[in-house]
């Protein structure tokens, strides 16, 4: 790994500023339940999470979102740094049970006036709220009526769409629906490790499709009470790629990618499951009825691509699954995910080559070190920087290669709750000092305002 400049030094070769073309979108990305916290407040009900948290064993250290970065309260201060950053766009996504707290009916508003104080907070320092309808923060009521493997639970996801739209749509153009379907689907339907924390394969196909399905169906709910809203959805992305040249191996990194990249975005810009997803599956099959597959299609004004790493498999001997293989070389993240910009870039063109987007973002990128405050008050982050930088130079060579890239999303603005990780890891370009809130802008925070003034949109 190359050295990286200590603050006051010159910028390496490696983190200089990549250049970018007038319009790109500079942003910033969370979600609610990683750093709203008041998650008994203003009549909000219980979600999945709130609930998993309080399994035995199920995150680092019992943690919850309860108080998380108290994003609720501190929101003015945070879009004040959002300004000082130079931030043209800010992702979040919207507390399911704030806002329908028995997941589907009796709407509260006083959640809806929450995300209404912050989309005006955010259009008066300029900057454009990108919002996102679901990131994994399902109303435990739902989940106690089927969760997603019930097809009723995507048409109440349908009045959470449109509770949102008709408050918000006048002032919100940039809509996403859902953020990584993947890991809603099967980290917390088959592999347990994500709430609700079932490890039931049938019930994760059902759910993937399930939600794929209200995906579909929001899109036109959002147009119909937002007109000119731009929707899109956000997908995350893994490269699998073979441990070695034996067709073994081969056949186990196309499996992977599968059921990884294939199964998500196929049927969203084709209309269709990828056969080698399906054989994989069988005998489970996504219980897809007549119009099913039309409606996930629903063409999309924009396709979010979410990439952190990639993954080497190689196939099991023994005829289980592809196994994982850890990176051969290279420096790795916090998470233990190879530091692999090219896999970015591939992600990329693949999105805009095989699947046929012609609007993209990146929705998130970004990396957790283990980030320390030193005794000048300050944290220094090297690695994120040089993180950062090598991964927006695959950016920029994804759209020198002609692919329509308009924005990129930084994962993310604060440190935030890391799911069954607990605080146990840190994304943010900002610090936050647990025990009082206190936000400490790290080193990356000032190269990405460098970054955004060097290429203005
Ligand atoms: C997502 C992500 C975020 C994570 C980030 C780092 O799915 O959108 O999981 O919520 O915090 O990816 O792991």
């Amino acid at each position: 790994m190359a050295t990286l400049s200590r603050p006051g030094e010159t910028v390496s070769a490696d983190t200089a500023y990549p250049s970018f073309p007038p319009g790109f979108l500079w942003g910033a990305a969370t979600s609610a339940y990683q750093i709203e916290g008041a998650t008994r407040e203003d009549g909000r009900a219980a979600g999945i999470w709130d609930t998993f948290a309080t399994v035995p064993g199920a995150v680092r250290n019992g943690e919850s979102g309860d108080v998380a970065c108290d994003f609720f309260h501190r929101y003015p201060e945070d879009v004040a740094l959002m300004r000082e950053l130079g931030l043209d766009a800010f992702r979040f996504s919207v507390s399911w049970p704030r806002i329908l707290p028995d997941g589907r009916g009796r709407v509260e508003p006083r959640g809806l006036d929450f995300y209404d104080r912050l989309v005006d907070e955010l259009l008066a320092a300029g900057i454009r709220p990108f919002l996102n309808l679901y990131h994994w923060d399902l109303p435990q009521q739902l989940e106690d009526e089927g969760g997603w493997p019930s097809r009723s639970t995507a048409e109440a996801f349908v009045e959470l769409a449109e509770a949102v739209a008709g408050r918000l749509g006048d002032r919100v153009h940039d809509w996403s629906t859902h953020n990584e379907p993947f890991c809603a689907a099967w980290l917390g339907y088959a592999l347990g490790v994500h709430a609700p924390g079932r490890r039931d394969d049938a019930a994760a196909v059902a759910a993937a499709h399930h939600i794929l399905l209200s995906h579909g169906w929001a899109v036109e709910a959002i147009r119909r009470e937002a007109p000119g809203a731009r929707v899109g959805i956000i997908i995350d992305s893994w490269p699998c790629h073979p441990a070695s040249d034996d067709p073994a191996d081969v056949e186990a990194a196309a499996v992977g990618d599968a059921i990884r990249n294939r199964l998500w975005f196929e049927p969203v810009m084709l209309g269709r499951y990828p056969d080698l997803a399906l054989e994989v599956l069988a005998p489970l099959a996504p219980p897809v009825r007549d119009g099913d597959m039309a409606a996930i299609a629903a063409p999309l004004d924009w396709l979010g691509v979410n990439n952190y790493s990639r993954s080497i498999l190689r196939a099991d001997p023994g005829g289980g699954p592809p196994l994982e293989v850890r990176a051969p070389a290279g420096p790795l993240t916090e998470m233990g995910w190879e530091v692999y910009p090219d896999g970015l870039y591939e992600l990329l063109v693949r999105a805009h080559r095989e699947w046929g987007a012609t609007s993209i973002y990146v929705t998130e990128n970004g990396a957790a070190f283990g980030d320390i405050r030193g005794h000048d008050g300050r944290v220094h982050d090297p690695e994120r920087i040089e993180y950062l930088a090598g991964y927006l130079r695959a950016v920029a060579r994804a759209m020198d290669d002609g692919v329509p890239v308009e924005g990129y999303f930084v994962w993310s603005l604060l440190d935030n709750f890391e799911w069954s990780l607990g605080y146990g890891r840190r994304f943010g370009l900002v610090y936050i000092d647990y025990p009082t809130l206190e936000r400490v802008p790290k080193d990356s925070f000032e190269w990405y305002r460098g970054l955004i003034s060097a290429n203005p949109s």
